[in-house]
């Protein structure tokens, strides 16, 4: 019998089947941070997964680091979620809002400043300016001990407004080299105060903030502990995310993203965390099965998601998949976002 078929309850909500779709940034809101319409019809069409969790939406301005994404610190922007969460619920879908701060991983033309813990800029590949063009990575302004708690509030402020304007939960992003992900890893975080001392105080503080806000049971975590992606390394992944899985232990879930060989560690995480643990990258249906065997609680997809809105139909049919178009990943329009055809329309 198919584990991904079966269902399963996180936290506050009861999930129908294990297959998540993961949070994909596709930069297609407006400048200002204002979600499209068309957004509706994207995640409607993949509602069919037991959890939707969305792209990665900025917490403040300053944490708005990426030409054309979304945010959650302004009524207008929230009022722009509402339209989408209602047309996912209407269609018989759940979905979780991720909340990020872009950190050094931004442009300071999109908002402003790039704040990070240490004044450290990343040394591979390019950012993107706010004409979407590619430039090299500024260094970061270091920031002050003072001010950090205010920016754990930030994340509690807009998980209320997540939550006011329909969504189900909330994935507080500490992965993939932003904010949170910056304070936990040593290559990132050589601060000697207490956020320094302690590099897992800052995660613990927005945990706080956002549980606080709309409680545990509907809070989960997602970490890439071994995900080399801009720039990023830790001296002990393993003894730095236990620390960090201990420090969560009470949401409703974590969730690992397993690039660079992070599956390794992901049972002695999960160990650690003691709850549910979704587990991405790089599964088809056959790993997530056995990776359901091992005791995972759902398994999320990125690219397969993106590419085919029925992905859990043609799993269960055991279809072809759609081919990715990479050109389309990032910005524009339908194309590449709501119109890869579904199974009925694929002659
Ligand atoms: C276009 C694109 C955008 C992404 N944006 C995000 C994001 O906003 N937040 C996040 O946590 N991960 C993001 N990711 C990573 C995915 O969630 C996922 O970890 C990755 O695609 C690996 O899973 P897969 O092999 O199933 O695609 C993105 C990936 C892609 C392809």
């Amino acid at each position: 019998m198919s584990h991904l078929f079966a269902s399963t309850r996180i936290g506050r909500m009861q999930l129908p089947n294990r297959a998540i779709m993961a949070p994909m940034t596709r930069t297609r809101a407006s400048r200002d941070g204002i979600q499209t319409p068309l957004a509706a019809t994207y995640y409607t069409q993949r509602a069919g997964a037991g959890l939707i969790i969305t792209e990665a939406i900025a917490v403040s301005r300053q944490g708005h680091g990426y030409p054309m994404i979304p945010g959650l610190w302004t009524n207008a922007q929230q009022e722009s979620w509402v339209p989408v969460f209602d047309a996912v619920h209407k269609a018989g879908g759940r979905i979780a809002a991720q909340l990020f701060h872009t950190g050094r991983s931004g442009h300071s033309s999109v908002f402003g400043e790039l704040v990070a813990p240490s004044p450290i800029a990343i040394r591979t590949g390019e950012a993107r300016d706010v004409n979407f063009q590619s430039v090299p990575f500024e260094t970061p302004r270091e920031l002050t001990t003072q001010e950090i708690p205010g920016i754990a509030r930030d994340f509690g402020l807009a998980a209320r407004r997540a939550i006011d304007a329909g969504a189900d939960a909330v994935e507080i992003h500490a992965a993939n080299s932003y904010l949170i992900d910056e304070f936990l890893r040593s290559a990132t975080n050589r601060r000697t105060d207490v956020y320094g001392q302690d590099r897992t105080r800052f995660l613990r503080e927005v945990v706080e903030a956002v549980t606080k806000e709309i409680g545990a049971d509907r809070t989960g975590v997602r970490f890439s502990p071994m995900s080399p992606w801009n720039d990023m390394s830790d001296e002990n992944p393993l003894e730095t995310y236990r620390r960090a899985a201990e420090a969560i232990r009470g949401v409703a879930f974590m969730h690992l993203v397993e690039a660079g060989g992070a599956a390794t560690i992901t049972p002695a995480l999960s160990q650690a965390f003691g709850g549910p643990v979704i587990v991405n990258g790089g599964y088809d249906f056959a790993h997530a099965e056995a990776a359901l065997v091992a005791g995972a609680a759902a398994v999320a997809f990125g690219v397969p998601y993106l590419a085919n809105p029925d992905l859990l139909e043609r799993f269960r049919r055991n279809a072809p998949l759609n081919t990715p178009d990479p050109g389309s990943f990032y910005g524009g329009s339908e194309r590449g976002y709501t119109d890869y055809p579904a199974l009925e329309l694929v002659a």
